[in-house]
Protein backbone atom coordinates (compact mmCIF):
# COMPACT_ATOMS: atom_id res chain seq x y z
CA UNK A 1 0.00 0.00 0.00
CA UNK A 2 1.59 3.38 -0.59
CA UNK A 3 1.58 5.64 2.14
CA UNK A 4 -0.75 8.72 1.48
CA UNK A 5 0.64 12.36 2.50
CA UNK A 6 -0.95 12.12 5.71
CA UNK A 7 0.40 8.90 7.34
CA UNK A 8 4.00 10.06 5.85
CA UNK A 9 3.59 13.22 7.95
CA UNK A 10 2.70 10.97 10.99
CA UNK A 11 5.18 8.70 10.77
CA UNK A 12 7.84 11.44 10.55
CA UNK A 13 6.17 13.18 13.81
CA UNK A 14 6.27 9.54 15.60
CA UNK A 15 9.82 9.41 14.08
CA UNK A 16 10.90 12.74 14.96
CA UNK A 17 9.46 12.76 18.55
CA UNK A 18 11.87 9.45 19.09
CA UNK A 19 14.78 10.56 17.17
CA UNK A 20 14.84 13.01 19.51
CA UNK A 21 15.59 11.51 22.29
CA UNK A 22 17.48 8.74 21.32
CA UNK A 23 20.65 9.47 22.54
CA UNK A 24 19.66 9.69 25.98
CA UNK A 25 19.49 6.09 27.50
CA UNK A 26 16.70 5.23 29.56
CA UNK A 27 18.05 5.03 33.14
CA UNK A 28 19.69 8.86 32.83
CA UNK A 29 15.80 10.05 32.11
CA UNK A 30 14.75 8.10 35.02
CA UNK A 31 13.93 10.64 38.02
CA UNK A 32 15.24 9.69 41.19
CA UNK A 33 12.58 7.73 43.19
CA UNK A 34 10.16 9.53 44.12
CA UNK A 35 8.77 6.75 47.01
CA UNK A 36 6.41 3.89 46.08
CA UNK A 37 3.34 3.41 45.30
CA UNK A 38 0.51 2.62 48.22
CA UNK A 39 0.72 -1.37 49.17
CA UNK A 40 3.88 -2.03 46.77
CA UNK A 41 7.70 -2.75 48.04
CA UNK A 42 9.52 -2.83 44.16
CA UNK A 43 8.18 -1.18 40.84
CA UNK A 44 11.22 -2.87 39.06
CA UNK A 45 11.82 -6.61 38.96
CA UNK A 46 14.19 -8.64 37.31
CA UNK A 47 12.52 -11.05 34.42
CA UNK A 48 11.53 -14.39 35.22
CA UNK A 49 13.35 -16.16 32.39
CA UNK A 50 16.55 -15.20 30.63
CA UNK A 51 14.89 -15.67 27.03
CA UNK A 52 12.44 -12.57 27.74
CA UNK A 53 13.10 -9.72 25.76
CA UNK A 54 13.72 -7.15 28.78
CA UNK A 55 16.51 -6.73 31.27
CA UNK A 56 14.56 -5.16 33.53
CA UNK A 57 10.83 -4.86 34.09
CA UNK A 58 9.39 -1.97 34.79
CA UNK A 59 5.52 -0.71 36.29
CA UNK A 60 4.32 1.99 34.62
CA UNK A 61 4.23 3.81 37.84
CA UNK A 62 8.13 4.91 36.90
CA UNK A 63 7.60 6.84 34.11
CA UNK A 64 4.81 9.04 35.65
CA UNK A 65 4.93 12.87 36.90
CA UNK A 66 5.41 13.65 40.63
CA UNK A 67 1.33 14.91 40.50
CA UNK A 68 0.45 11.35 38.90
CA UNK A 69 2.37 9.56 41.56
CA UNK A 70 1.69 11.18 44.79
CA UNK A 71 -2.11 10.39 43.84
CA UNK A 72 -1.56 6.61 43.95
CA UNK A 73 1.02 7.15 47.10
CA UNK A 74 -2.39 7.65 49.26
CA UNK A 75 -5.42 5.38 49.38
CA UNK A 76 -7.51 8.23 49.88
CA UNK A 77 -6.37 10.50 47.46
CA UNK A 78 -6.77 7.50 44.78
CA UNK A 79 -9.72 7.78 42.93
CA UNK A 80 -10.27 4.31 41.86
CA UNK A 81 -10.77 3.46 45.28
CA UNK A 82 -14.73 4.44 44.70
CA UNK A 83 -14.98 1.53 42.27
CA UNK A 84 -12.99 -0.53 44.76
CA UNK A 85 -15.59 0.41 47.69
CA UNK A 86 -18.41 -0.14 44.91
CA UNK A 87 -17.09 -3.60 44.04
CA UNK A 88 -17.45 -4.13 48.20
CA UNK A 89 -20.99 -3.43 48.15
CA UNK A 90 -21.88 -5.59 44.66
CA UNK A 91 -19.62 -8.59 46.41
CA UNK A 92 -23.12 -9.18 48.34
CA UNK A 93 -25.58 -8.07 46.52
CA UNK A 94 -28.16 -10.71 45.88
CA UNK A 95 -28.74 -10.61 41.57
CA UNK A 96 -30.45 -13.03 39.22
CA UNK A 97 -33.36 -15.64 39.05
CA UNK A 98 -31.52 -17.60 42.13
CA UNK A 99 -31.59 -14.80 44.33
CA UNK A 100 -27.52 -15.54 45.01
CA UNK A 101 -24.61 -13.09 45.50
CA UNK A 102 -20.93 -13.33 45.17
CA UNK A 103 -20.63 -13.94 48.38
CA UNK A 104 -23.41 -16.89 48.70
CA UNK A 105 -20.95 -19.09 47.29
CA UNK A 106 -17.67 -17.39 47.85
CA UNK A 107 -17.99 -16.28 51.32
CA UNK A 108 -14.94 -14.03 52.18
CA UNK A 109 -13.62 -11.76 49.69
CA UNK A 110 -10.38 -11.63 51.43
CA UNK A 111 -9.96 -15.10 51.96
CA UNK A 112 -11.35 -16.50 48.58
CA UNK A 113 -10.51 -14.22 45.92
CA UNK A 114 -6.57 -13.54 47.66
CA UNK A 115 -4.22 -14.01 44.69
CA UNK A 116 -6.91 -14.50 42.45
CA UNK A 117 -6.22 -11.46 40.48
CA UNK A 118 -2.53 -12.22 40.36
CA UNK A 119 -3.45 -15.04 38.12
CA UNK A 120 -5.65 -14.02 35.56
CA UNK A 121 -6.27 -14.54 32.49
CA UNK A 122 -6.33 -18.38 33.99
CA UNK A 123 -7.25 -21.68 31.89
CA UNK A 124 -10.91 -22.88 32.18
CA UNK A 125 -11.13 -26.75 31.68
CA UNK A 126 -14.64 -27.45 31.39
CA UNK A 127 -14.76 -24.53 29.19
CA UNK A 128 -11.25 -25.33 27.49
CA UNK A 129 -10.43 -21.79 26.95
CA UNK A 130 -8.54 -19.47 28.74
CA UNK A 131 -10.97 -16.74 31.00
CA UNK A 132 -10.03 -12.98 32.22
CA UNK A 133 -11.66 -12.14 35.10
CA UNK A 134 -13.73 -9.95 33.41
CA UNK A 135 -15.11 -13.58 31.60
CA UNK A 136 -14.78 -15.15 34.85
CA UNK A 137 -16.87 -13.22 36.57
CA UNK A 138 -19.64 -13.22 33.75
CA UNK A 139 -19.61 -17.01 33.47
CA UNK A 140 -20.58 -16.67 37.06
CA UNK A 141 -22.97 -14.44 36.59
CA UNK A 142 -25.03 -16.42 34.28
CA UNK A 143 -24.17 -20.34 35.18
CA UNK A 144 -24.06 -19.51 38.95
CA UNK A 145 -26.80 -16.64 39.52
CA UNK A 146 -28.61 -16.85 36.49
CA UNK A 147 -28.00 -12.86 36.19
CA UNK A 148 -27.65 -10.67 33.30
CA UNK A 149 -23.92 -10.25 32.18
CA UNK A 150 -22.15 -7.19 33.00
CA UNK A 151 -20.67 -4.91 30.21
CA UNK A 152 -17.22 -5.10 29.86
CA UNK A 153 -16.45 -1.29 30.41
CA UNK A 154 -19.69 -1.00 32.98
CA UNK A 155 -19.01 0.84 35.71
CA UNK A 156 -20.17 -2.73 37.64
CA UNK A 157 -17.53 -4.86 36.09
CA UNK A 158 -14.48 -2.18 36.31
CA UNK A 159 -16.00 -2.17 40.60
CA UNK A 160 -16.00 -5.85 40.55
CA UNK A 161 -12.64 -6.40 38.79
CA UNK A 162 -10.63 -3.29 41.04
CA UNK A 163 -12.31 -5.01 43.85
CA UNK A 164 -10.98 -8.35 43.36
CA UNK A 165 -7.51 -7.31 41.88
CA UNK A 166 -6.73 -4.88 44.72
CA UNK A 167 -7.35 -8.03 46.81
CA UNK A 168 -4.05 -9.08 45.44
CA UNK A 169 -2.30 -6.08 45.69
CA UNK A 170 1.69 -6.15 46.30
CA UNK A 171 1.40 -9.85 45.25
CA UNK A 172 3.70 -10.65 41.97
CA UNK A 173 1.51 -11.30 38.71
CA UNK A 174 2.13 -14.89 37.83
CA UNK A 175 -0.01 -16.09 35.05
CA UNK A 176 -0.28 -19.83 33.93
CA UNK A 177 1.83 -19.77 30.49
CA UNK A 178 2.58 -23.66 29.99
CA UNK A 179 0.32 -26.59 29.10
CA UNK A 180 -2.79 -25.31 27.57
CA UNK A 181 -1.98 -21.58 27.59
CA UNK A 182 0.96 -22.02 25.45
CA UNK A 183 -0.92 -21.24 22.16
CA UNK A 184 -1.99 -18.11 23.92
CA UNK A 185 0.93 -16.93 24.61
CA UNK A 186 2.14 -17.58 21.33
CA UNK A 187 -0.40 -15.71 19.81
CA UNK A 188 -0.62 -12.64 21.93
CA UNK A 189 3.17 -12.23 21.22
CA UNK A 190 2.71 -12.35 17.71
CA UNK A 191 -0.04 -9.92 17.97
CA UNK A 192 2.37 -7.77 20.04
CA UNK A 193 5.13 -7.76 17.19
CA UNK A 194 2.95 -7.32 14.06
CA UNK A 195 3.04 -3.77 12.90
CA UNK A 196 -0.20 -3.01 11.96
CA UNK A 197 -2.08 0.66 10.88
CA UNK A 198 -1.57 3.72 8.81
CA UNK A 199 1.26 4.16 11.34
CA UNK A 200 2.83 0.70 10.39
CA UNK A 201 3.31 0.60 14.14
CA UNK A 202 3.69 -3.15 16.73
CA UNK A 203 3.29 -2.43 20.31
CA UNK A 204 6.84 -3.45 20.65
CA UNK A 205 8.20 0.12 18.64
CA UNK A 206 6.78 1.89 21.41
CA UNK A 207 6.75 -0.46 24.74
CA UNK A 208 9.82 -2.12 23.80
CA UNK A 209 12.05 0.06 21.80
CA UNK A 210 11.40 3.10 22.91
CA UNK A 211 10.27 3.02 26.48
CA UNK A 212 11.91 5.93 28.86
CA UNK A 213 11.44 8.45 25.72
CA UNK A 214 8.71 10.64 24.96
CA UNK A 215 6.23 10.98 22.24
CA UNK A 216 5.27 14.32 22.77
CA UNK A 217 4.66 15.05 26.90
CA UNK A 218 3.92 11.33 26.80
CA UNK A 219 6.57 9.44 29.02
CA UNK A 220 6.54 6.01 27.12
CA UNK A 221 6.68 3.02 30.07
CA UNK A 222 6.79 -0.39 29.06
CA UNK A 223 2.96 -1.15 28.49
CA UNK A 224 2.61 -3.29 31.81
CA UNK A 225 -0.68 -4.17 32.71
CA UNK A 226 -0.17 -4.50 36.51
CA UNK A 227 -2.37 -1.70 37.48
CA UNK A 228 -5.57 -2.34 35.83
CA UNK A 229 -8.47 -1.46 35.55
CA UNK A 230 -6.44 1.81 35.88
CA UNK A 231 -7.63 5.39 37.23
CA UNK A 232 -6.68 7.03 33.99
CA UNK A 233 -6.92 11.14 34.83
CA UNK A 234 -7.79 11.80 30.91
CA UNK A 235 -10.55 9.25 30.95
CA UNK A 236 -11.64 10.86 34.65
CA UNK A 237 -12.33 7.42 35.46
CA UNK A 238 -11.68 3.90 35.80
CA UNK A 239 -10.61 2.15 32.66
CA UNK A 240 -10.16 -1.94 32.04
CA UNK A 241 -6.98 -2.84 30.45
CA UNK A 242 -8.86 -3.66 27.09
CA UNK A 243 -10.27 -0.23 26.71
CA UNK A 244 -6.32 0.97 26.74
CA UNK A 245 -5.71 -1.73 24.33
CA UNK A 246 -8.14 0.08 22.13
CA UNK A 247 -6.96 3.62 22.62
CA UNK A 248 -2.77 2.72 21.66
CA UNK A 249 -4.42 0.96 18.67
CA UNK A 250 -6.10 4.07 17.45
CA UNK A 251 -3.35 6.04 17.91
CA UNK A 252 -1.37 3.47 15.54
CA UNK A 253 -4.24 4.66 13.16
CA UNK A 254 -5.29 0.54 13.07
CA UNK A 255 -8.74 -0.84 13.48
CA UNK A 256 -9.00 -1.75 17.40
CA UNK A 257 -9.60 -5.49 18.27
CA UNK A 258 -12.82 -5.70 20.36
CA UNK A 259 -13.35 -5.53 24.25
CA UNK A 260 -13.37 -9.21 25.34
CA UNK A 261 -11.96 -10.73 22.16
CA UNK A 262 -9.71 -13.60 21.31
CA UNK A 263 -7.32 -10.85 20.30
CA UNK A 264 -7.31 -9.33 23.20
CA UNK A 265 -7.33 -11.68 25.98
CA UNK A 266 -3.98 -13.65 23.96
CA UNK A 267 -2.59 -10.40 24.14
CA UNK A 268 -3.44 -9.82 27.92
CA UNK A 269 -1.68 -13.44 28.62
CA UNK A 270 0.96 -12.29 27.11
CA UNK A 271 1.60 -8.92 28.84
CA UNK A 272 0.61 -11.05 32.00
CA UNK A 273 4.21 -13.14 31.20
CA UNK A 274 6.29 -10.41 30.17
CA UNK A 275 5.42 -8.81 33.44
CA UNK A 276 5.38 -11.30 35.84
CA UNK A 277 7.05 -10.86 39.09
CA UNK A 278 5.44 -7.25 39.12
CA UNK A 279 3.53 -6.31 41.88
CA UNK A 280 -0.09 -5.75 41.57
CA UNK A 281 -1.13 -2.53 41.94
CA UNK A 282 -4.84 -1.32 41.05
CA UNK A 283 -6.34 0.65 41.03
CA UNK A 284 -3.42 1.93 39.52
CA UNK A 285 -3.20 6.05 38.81
CA UNK A 286 -1.89 6.75 35.41
CA UNK A 287 -2.13 10.24 33.69
C1 LIG B 1 -23.47 -20.53 42.49
C2 LIG B 1 -22.14 -20.31 43.02
C3 LIG B 1 -21.35 -19.10 42.52
C4 LIG B 1 -21.72 -17.78 42.55
C5 LIG B 1 -23.03 -17.18 42.99
C6 LIG B 1 -20.58 -17.04 42.09
N1 LIG B 1 -19.56 -17.89 41.78
FE1 LIG B 1 -17.68 -17.39 41.25
N2 LIG B 1 -17.16 -19.35 41.10
C7 LIG B 1 -18.01 -20.41 41.32
C8 LIG B 1 -17.35 -21.64 40.95
C9 LIG B 1 -17.92 -23.03 41.02
C10 LIG B 1 -16.06 -21.26 40.51
C11 LIG B 1 -14.99 -22.17 39.95
C12 LIG B 1 -14.05 -22.64 40.96
C13 LIG B 1 -12.93 -23.35 40.28
O1 LIG B 1 -13.05 -23.68 39.09
O2 LIG B 1 -11.92 -23.53 40.92
C14 LIG B 1 -15.98 -19.84 40.65
C15 LIG B 1 -14.83 -19.09 40.36
C16 LIG B 1 -14.74 -17.72 40.49
C17 LIG B 1 -13.53 -16.96 40.28
C18 LIG B 1 -12.16 -17.54 39.94
C19 LIG B 1 -11.52 -18.06 41.20
C20 LIG B 1 -10.14 -18.63 40.98
O3 LIG B 1 -9.62 -19.20 41.95
O4 LIG B 1 -9.61 -18.54 39.89
C21 LIG B 1 -13.84 -15.64 40.46
C22 LIG B 1 -12.92 -14.45 40.31
C23 LIG B 1 -15.25 -15.59 40.78
N3 LIG B 1 -15.75 -16.86 40.80
C24 LIG B 1 -15.94 -14.41 41.02
C25 LIG B 1 -17.30 -14.36 41.30
C26 LIG B 1 -18.03 -13.12 41.46
C27 LIG B 1 -17.42 -11.74 41.37
C28 LIG B 1 -19.33 -13.47 41.73
C29 LIG B 1 -20.51 -12.54 41.89
C30 LIG B 1 -20.75 -11.62 40.79
C31 LIG B 1 -19.39 -14.92 41.72
N4 LIG B 1 -18.15 -15.43 41.46
C32 LIG B 1 -20.53 -15.66 41.97
C33 LIG B 1 -19.28 -20.32 41.81
C34 LIG B 1 -20.00 -19.17 42.02
C1 LIG C 1 2.89 4.99 19.17
C2 LIG C 1 3.34 4.39 20.38
C3 LIG C 1 2.50 3.28 21.00
C4 LIG C 1 2.17 2.06 20.46
C5 LIG C 1 2.53 1.50 19.10
C6 LIG C 1 1.46 1.35 21.51
N1 LIG C 1 1.34 2.11 22.62
FE1 LIG C 1 0.67 1.52 24.43
N2 LIG C 1 0.97 3.39 25.18
C7 LIG C 1 1.51 4.43 24.48
C8 LIG C 1 1.55 5.62 25.32
C9 LIG C 1 2.08 7.00 24.92
C10 LIG C 1 1.00 5.22 26.56
C11 LIG C 1 0.82 6.09 27.81
C12 LIG C 1 2.15 6.26 28.51
C13 LIG C 1 2.73 4.93 28.86
O1 LIG C 1 2.31 4.30 29.85
O2 LIG C 1 3.59 4.42 28.10
C14 LIG C 1 0.69 3.81 26.44
C15 LIG C 1 0.18 3.03 27.46
C16 LIG C 1 -0.03 1.67 27.41
C17 LIG C 1 -0.44 0.84 28.53
C18 LIG C 1 -0.70 1.31 29.95
C19 LIG C 1 0.51 1.17 30.83
C20 LIG C 1 0.24 1.54 32.26
O3 LIG C 1 1.18 1.43 33.08
O4 LIG C 1 -0.86 1.96 32.61
C21 LIG C 1 -0.55 -0.44 28.05
C22 LIG C 1 -0.96 -1.65 28.83
C23 LIG C 1 -0.23 -0.40 26.63
N3 LIG C 1 0.09 0.89 26.29
C24 LIG C 1 -0.24 -1.49 25.79
C25 LIG C 1 -0.02 -1.43 24.42
C26 LIG C 1 -0.19 -2.55 23.52
C27 LIG C 1 -0.62 -3.95 23.93
C28 LIG C 1 0.10 -2.11 22.27
C29 LIG C 1 -0.01 -2.85 20.96
C30 LIG C 1 -1.37 -3.25 20.59
C31 LIG C 1 0.50 -0.71 22.40
N4 LIG C 1 0.40 -0.34 23.71
C32 LIG C 1 0.96 0.09 21.35
C33 LIG C 1 2.00 4.41 23.19
C34 LIG C 1 1.95 3.32 22.35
Amino acid sequence: MKATAKTKALCALFAGVMLSATSVTYMQTVKAEEGLPSGISKVMVKPATDDGPLDEIFSGWHFRSKETKNLQKDDFENPGYLWVEQGEELWSAVDGAKDKSCKSCHDDPAKSMKGVGANMPKWDAKLKRPLTLEQRINTCRTKGMEAKEWKWESSQMLSMTAFIRNLSRGMPMNVQADGPMKPWVEKGKNIYYTRVGQLNMSCSNCHEDNYGKYIRADHLSQGQSNGFPTYRLKWQKLGSLHRRFKGCMKNIRSTPYKVGSDEFVALEIYLAQRGKGLQIETPAVRN
